[in-house]
């Protein structure tokens, strides 16, 4: 791990910093962030113990903010896996540092390897998870909520479990919403619709449809199409997304 002076922190991040750290606590990482700055902070040594800020940029800063603590609050209180709140202040906010590798990272490796098995389920495992999570949401605030941004980098497989993070996009949806984003991204990771994400985002769909419950696979289905416009055009990809994923439903007898 790189040790960096904590010149790129605002006066205001290191007041914070050093009131709740101790004083050789500095920024090891920048993330990369679209919206945001996120960094990981520690000390200066590279030992633990290690800690994320977040601080939140671009537009409505503090709404999101507010919103990414209420559902980490939500999540801590459900059997879900979240890192916890260890302070907020500004537009910032300090949290548990959750160690282990992302879903992306595991899912590129495997792709790389033609690992199937384990990462089918993993991805189960995220399914549940989010499935979980709109079932909570609507017990315990009334509506049901889904993540929207699906991004497998907002999960971590750590020792203990698969945890959640990123929640300033959380919105009231549909469960078929979420997984059939899921499904969407899987497909659309850098090298698109390969024969291996084929199978993954085939057996998934399976998978989710022969589940009981009150999950509509039909929904699903338009759920992903829906997304994969979406995709072609914020990407202006030349390939036909939507055409790629309708040579797959028609393998498919939900
Ligand atoms: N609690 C955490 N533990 C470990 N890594 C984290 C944590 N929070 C954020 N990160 C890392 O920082 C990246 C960006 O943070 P995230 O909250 O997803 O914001 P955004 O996607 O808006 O940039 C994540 O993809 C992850 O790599
Ligand atoms: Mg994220």
């Amino acid at each position: 791990m790189r040790n960096e002076t904590n010149t790129s922190l605002t006066a205001a991040q290191k007041d914070l910093l050093n009131k709740k750290l101790d004083p050789e606590t500095t920024v090891l990482k920048s993330y990369s962030s679209k919206r945001n700055k996120v960094y990981l902070i520690g000390n200066r040594s590279g030992k633990g113990p290690f800690y994320i800020l977040k601080e939140f940029a671009g537009s409505k800063p503090l709404k999101r903010k507010e919103k990414e603590i209420k559902f980490l609050k939500i999540l801590k209180n459900s059997d879900l896996l979240s890192p916890g709140i260890l302070h907020e202040e500004g537009k910032s906010i300090l949290i548990e540092y959750i160690k282990g590798p992302d879903l992306l990272e595991i899912f590129e490796r495997s792709e790389t390897d033609s690992e199937f098995n384990n990462m089918f389920v993993l991805l189960k495992k995220a399914c549940a998870l989010i499935k979980y999570f709109n079932l909570y949401s609507l017990r315990s605030l009334g509506k049901a909520h889904i993540f929207y941004d699906i991004n497998l980098k907002n999960f971590i497989l750590a020792k203990d479990g698969l945890y959640r993070i990123d929640l300033e996009s959380c919105i009231p949806g549909r469960i078929e919403k979420d997984l059939g984003r899921f499904i969407a991204y899987i497909l659309t990771y850098n090298p698109v619709f390969t024969s291996y994400k084929e199978r993954i985002a085939r057996s998934l769909i399976d998978h989710l449809a022969t589940q009981t419950g009150r999950l509509d696979i039909n929904e699903v289905l338009k759920e992903i199409k829906e997304e994969l416009l979406d995709i072609q055009a914020r990407r202006r990809l030349k390939v036909d997304l939507y055409r790629l994923f309708t040579k797959i439903e028609k393998t498919i007898t939900p």
